[in-house]
């Protein structure tokens, strides 16, 4: 048995549509920093046929059939590099993510079993190989592979291959926190999965898409890189309001704010304005607020979650990405 641990990240840059649905090319470079918890555990060992468990889930017919085309998926990929079967697998998942807050779990068990699966091959892979095979389960899994700020860039190919995961900078290089504000607990009604495929319908998206690949993502990896968090604000708020607004005017429009979420904003806007705190706000796929801030505003920014009235909160900081355990 092969054991893998990994756990969430969260995009500065955010990963909205695709260039190929069923290869999961990403249609825009992203970025996000890996969190240090909650983590996932996925096992595998060879069998005769799929099978999928969780110790905290019900796995249903969907969730089985996701995993069964990853690793079709991850089999044709590994016939380039050393060809492997891995189709039929007895997977064990082991989450500690609590369900429905908002954090990715996906991304923590696709890059999980990414990760596991290359303990099966007959060669050394290397983390953007792994990163490839997690992106073929979950777009955003591609940067959990690696720890601090992992990358996804794409090449102008449609090959399987053709969005590629990096690292921007290891876990070391620079002590962010991400506070979460979860004002929801409900089981989001459309998620991602269903919403990628969908993002060229609104008007905004290819300006969207361009934007990011021609300069956007340059401007994020120098401002983490610069640790220049002024910078990182701008750029990081506009990229996630952006897809929020492509995402809403989509076809169906895809609403995850809540009134919630735009209270927080307002007040989290207010207090940096008046304190000049180091803070900025990002959300995903639903109304879950992540607020990213240095050590310097991490007591201010916690204080000012525990103060919200019927919101769960949770506290992570930079992590050190998949490992096998
Ligand atoms: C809004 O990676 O969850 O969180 O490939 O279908 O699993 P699938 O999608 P997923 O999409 C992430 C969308 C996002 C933005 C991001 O994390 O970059």
């Amino acid at each position: 048995m092969i054991t893998a641990r990994s756990t969430p990240n969260i995009a500065l840059i955010k990963y909205w549509g695709n260039r190929h649905d069923e290869f999961r090319l990403c249609a825009n470079e992203n970025l996000a920093m890996t969190l240090d918890g909650p983590h996932v555990d996925v096992s595998i060992e060879l069998a005769e046929t799929l099978s999928v468990t969780s110790a905290n889930k019900e796995m249903t017919e969907k969730d089985t059939v996701r995993f069964q085309k990853t690793l079709n998926l991850i089999e044709v990929y590994l016939a380039t590099i050393a060809p492997t079967e891995v189709s039929n697998l007895t997977i064990t998942i082991d989450s500690q993510i609590p369900p429905s807050i908002g954090l990715a779990s996906s991304a923590a068990v696709f890059s999980a079993l990414a990760k596991a699966v290359s303990g099966l091959v007959d060669a050394d892979l290397t983390d953007e190989q792994i990163s490839v095979m997690a992106r073929l389960g979950s777009g955003s899994a591609a940067r959990s592979i690696f720890g601090g700020y992992g990358a996804v860039r794409n090449e102008e190919n449609l090959f399987i291959d053709g969005s590629k995961g990096w690292q921007v900078a290891d876990e070391h290089h620079w002590n962010l926190h991400d506070i979460i504000i979860v004002p929801s607990t409900e089981e989001k009604k459309v998620g991602s999965s269903e919403g990628h495929p969908k993002a060229w319908t609104s008007p905004d998206f290819a300006k969207r898409v361009e934007d990011i690949n021609n300069h956007r993502q340059q401007e994020c990896i120098d401002a983490l890189l610069a640790k220049d968090f002024e910078k990182l604000q701008a750029v990081v708020e506009e990229d996630c309001m952006e897809m929020h607004h492509c995402m809403q005017t989509q076809d169906p429009p895809l609403n995850y704010l809540s009134d919630e979420t735009y209270r927080i904003l307002d007040e989290v806007k207010s207090m940096r304005k008046a304190d000049h705190l180091p803070v900025l706000y990002t959300m995903d796929a639903g109304p879950t607020v992540h607020l990213f801030c240095t050590d310097e505003a991490k007591e201010r920014i916690t204080e000012y979650a525990h103060a919200q009235e019927s919101c769960k909160v949770f506290e992570a900081s930079v992590g050190q990405g998949a490992y096998l355990v």
